[in-house]
């Protein structure tokens, strides 16, 4: 049995930072219902590959969902929304400031119609602070978060990362946020406001990067491979290690754009790292160079080491390198492109890539479900098309007959009237 089941979840998130936390709850087995407004989420039409199809943003991101519209600009849809909080354990939203509040439906007016639902929203910044009337999209929340400043070489622009820390990032944080609130819940009976802004969420991912902030008022930072004296915020980094132990990324054959791995030289390994950087570059002395003697000097002559080990690498391609080092037991990654992901054996094997069909768009893949749980894995199925469940969700969650339905539609209730955005 899913581990959700049972859990319902009236789900009014667009875009990709609520719905990818609401497809992961679906994926454990909770009802979610997609509550789109009449011409639907705007991703459905957003970068679309095939014409007139849901498009893969769209797709990809509400997997396993129903979808029912409803006009919450019309005073019948209003009550359609009513019927449904009462019948549901969640409610999620992450629109722009204000939009619930202009529908009526504060918090406080939620709770009051279902003292038990929980209520989850995404904001940019929250609902307190001078950002709060502010909206927010992936990149401005890595700019405001400390991702963007701390991604890149120093001498570079600020980067964003490929990551969607911002967007699916806070996604994540959500999730965590509504099973709690839905455990203390079951104990309690009383649902709670649970908010997640996409700026906290990126300071939360960056959290080593703040342990360097601090860091910098009494030393340098002896892992970076450039100087840091004098600074006073994180620098970018380039590709150095994040953490305690030296890495960075190298160059591999046939020297594409790809055609790298990143190398960590712990230094547990460092030993046989030598002997084997020693025999392929015929340096029987660099077990015993004093340059690379202990951690402090590998660092204080990292760009010397890390010439020596591309001089390596570039007899090997990445994989063939990933193969020499994994004996040794070093922690190393190829630099893996979407390409060499779609067909990697263990991405298939872990069901992290997989293929879907779509009644406008064919076959199809998402990415997995990267939570296993052993007793419930997840059943991926496709995404709904827009208002695909109305008339199900009707029947089946409130109970209405067919002259229910037919009354509500007449009025309105399900369908935009002339520029509803
Ligand atoms: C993402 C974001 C920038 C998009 O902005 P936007 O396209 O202008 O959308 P908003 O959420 O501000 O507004 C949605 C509109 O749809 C309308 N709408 C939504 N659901 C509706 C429904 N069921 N029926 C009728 N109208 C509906 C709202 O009333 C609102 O219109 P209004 O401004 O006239 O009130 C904004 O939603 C936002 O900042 N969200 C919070 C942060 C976030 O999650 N960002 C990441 C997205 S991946």
């Amino acid at each position: 049995m899913e581990a959700l089941k049972g859990v319902r979840i009236l789900d009014m998130t667009h875009v990709q930072a609520g719905p990818t936390c609401s497809q992961l709850l679906a994926w454990m087995g909770a009802d979610v219902i997609k509550f789109e407004p009449p011409n639907g989420d705007a991703t459905r039409g957003q970068l679309r590959d095939v014409p007139n199809a849901d498009s893969l943003y769209f797709t990809m991101l509400n997997s396993n969902k129903r979808s029912i519209t409803v006009n919450m600009k019309n005073p019948e849809g209003k009550k359609v929304f009513i019927e449904l909080l009462n019948k549901c354990d969640i409610v999620m939203e992450n629109f722009g400031p204000g939009v619930l509040d202009r529908f009526g439906f504060t918090w406080e007016k939620i709770h009051e119609i279902n003292p038990r639902i929980v209520m989850g929203s995404i904001k940019g910044f929250g609902s307190s602070g001078p950002y709060s009337d502010f909206k927010a999209y992936e990149n401005v929340a890595q700019a405001m978060g400390g991702a963007m400043s701390t991604t890149g070489t120093p001498e570079g622009p600020p980067f964003v990362t490929g990551a969607q820390i911002g967007d699916s990032g806070t996604g994540l944080h959500l999730a965590i946020g509504l099973l709690a609130a839905l455990h203390q819940r079951d104990r309690t009976g009383q649902g709670q406001y649970v908010e997640v802004a996409m700026m906290d969420a990126v300071m939360n991912l960056c959290r080593v990067k703040w342990r360097d902030h601090q860091r910098l008022t009494r030393q340098e930072l002896s892992e970076y491979s450039r100087p840091t004296a004098g600074l006073t915020a994180t620098p970018r980094a380039g590709n150095d290690s994040g953490g305690g132990q030296l890495g960075n990324a190298i160059k591999c054959k046939p020297g594409g754009v790809d055609d790298y791995i990143y190398v960590v030289v712990q230094e547990a390994v460092w030993d046989g790292l030598a002997k084997l950087m020693g025999a392929e570059l015929d340096m029987p002395g660099l077990v015993s160079d004093a340059r690379f003697a202990k951690i402090t000097d590998r660092r204080a002559n990292q760009s010397e080491m890390w010439v020596l080990i591309e001089r390596v690498a570039a007899k090997y391609t990445k994989r063939e390198f990933m193969a020499i080092l994994n004996p040794l037991d070093v922690p190393c990654g190829p630099i893996m492109s979407t390409a060499d992901l779609a067909d990697d054996v263990h991405v298939r094997g872990r069901d992290m890539y997989v293929e879907l069909d779509h009644p406008q768009r064919g076959k199809w893949y998402n990415v997995g479900m990267p939570i296993k749980l052993s007793a419930s894995p997840a059943k991926i199925t496709r995404s709904p098309t827009l208002g695909e469940h109305t008339d199900e969700v009707l029947k089946e969650v409130l109970g209405w007959d067919d002259a229910q339905i037919t009354a509500k539609k007449q009025a309105g209730a399900f369908s935009a009237p002339p520029k509803t955005r």
